[in-house]
């Protein structure tokens, strides 16, 4: 961890260094101002290394005003940066491929470089302020419908909420649970499923605030499985803590859920990534559904996307992720589809099995979702006719 601290501490600085000095040439800054500037890009970068630092040395189970004020600053700038640097990237590259091309007078390169650099930070600044609004509101509730072709009779209909990454933590608290909770019963959903990456912190620290999760209500069980994030903060604690508020927690395991004498199968695997912390954690949808009939409805929880190559092979017929945040906020919602088969929203893989991905419930680091608003996601299960 201290290594990727410092890894991170070490190229996140030199971003923000090519931020700054960025601003600074396009601004054409000198004398106090510039002074002044480059002062307050240092403060905000420290800021940015400070706030994790503090929270994970000094974690606190009632932060005070100059805590929570660090940790605040700390993500509200590290968002700012993580847009700001990709648009110096794309300034800059435009910039150099236009002088190529047109060669102009040195005039019209700095009005250029003067209003592209204008344009980009203002556009930050109003992308942040958006995306600060978006992510702190109520989430949007998504329904869908999944058809599955084995599904008993007594099972049309059924419906099961999904809450996932939440990171209650560094800027979100028990307030919002509590919000999720109401919002939840509302919905009287059947079945509750938690996917993951519900906390950003230590179970001593953070119990208190996620206590409200024992009052929702689902009439034929809840259900909890880790993410990557539950492994960095102590994964045993965290699930004997949702034990204890009465979750079944499922790891490499499945369960029988009954209704009138029917039953389907809701499964569970460790996160994908869960190998990186202890290479005795593996994740396997084949475990988890072992020795079950061919026909029988198999759910799978598994906190990322990716994990549905190995349920397709253990004969998944729907798997219920999320991880991704269907990256967060602008630019990094485009980017985002690098690194998983499906970023959000119902896919029917390969026509053969289903898969659903929450964008998040909540958010991790920046307090900012642009474009990407957080959601609660009601899932109705529908009965398919078999051709
Ligand atoms: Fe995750």
């Amino acid at each position: 961890m201290k290594i990727f601290f410092i890894v991170f501490v070490s190229i996140f600085s030199y971003f923000n260094y090519l931020v700054a000095r960025y601003y600074s040439n396009a601004f054409n800054l000198s004398g106090k101002m510039n002074i002044a500037f480059w002062i307050f890009n240092v403060l905000a970068t420290a800021s940015i290394f400070a706030a994790p630092y503090v929270y994970r040395v000094y974690p606190e189970r009632n932060p005070g005003f100059f805590y929570n004020a660090l940790q605040w600053s700390g993500y509200f700038f590290f968002g700012i940066y993580s847009v700001l640097f990709l648009f110096v990237f794309l300034n800059s590259t435009g910039l150099y491929v236009y002088e190529k091309f047109s060669a102009p007078s040195e005039e019209r390169r700095n009005f250029l470089k003067l209003m592209v650099a204008g344009v980009s930070l203002s556009a930050t600044g109003m992308m942040s302020v958006a995306g600060f609004v978006e992510a702190r509101m109520k989430p949007v509730v998504k329904k869908v419908k999944v058809p599955l072709p084995h599904l008993p009779d007594e099972f049309h209909g059924v419906t099961i909420l999904q809450l996932s990454d939440i990171h209650v933590g560094q800027t979100i608290k028990g307030d919002f649970v509590e919000t999720l909770v109401q919002m939840s019963n509302e919905l009287k959903p059947d079945m509750v499923v938690l996917t993951g990456d519900l906390i950003d912190g230590l179970h001593s620290h953070l119990a208190h605030e996620l206590d409200s999760f024992k009052n929702i209500e689902a009439p034929l069980g809840r259900f909890m499985i880790p993410g990557n994030h539950e492994y960095y903060w102590g994964v045993d604690h965290w699930m004997e803590f949702w034990r204890g508020l009465g979750y079944k927690t499922l790891i490499n395991e499945h369960t029988l859920v009954e209704k009138n004498g029917t039953k389907i199968a809701m499964g569970g695997v460790h996160d994908y990534s869960a190998s990186h912390t202890d290479g005795s954690l593996v994740s396997s949808p084949e475990e988890a559904f072992k020795g079950l009939p061919a026909d029988i409805t198999k759910i799978l929880l598994a906190h990322q996307p990716r994990s549905l190559y190995k349920a397709l092979k253990a004969g998944v017929h729907f798997q219920i992720s999320g991880h991704t945040h269907s990256g967060q906020y602008f630019p990094y919602n485009l980017l985002i589809y690098l690194f998983q088969p499906y970023v959000k929203g119902l896919h029917h893989h390969e026509e053969k099995m289903w898969i659903y991905v929450n964008q998040g419930t909540g958010y991790w680091g920046p307090p900012s979702r642009f474009g990407v608003p957080p959601e609660i996601t009601l899932i109705e299960l529908i009965k398919q006719p078999v051709a």
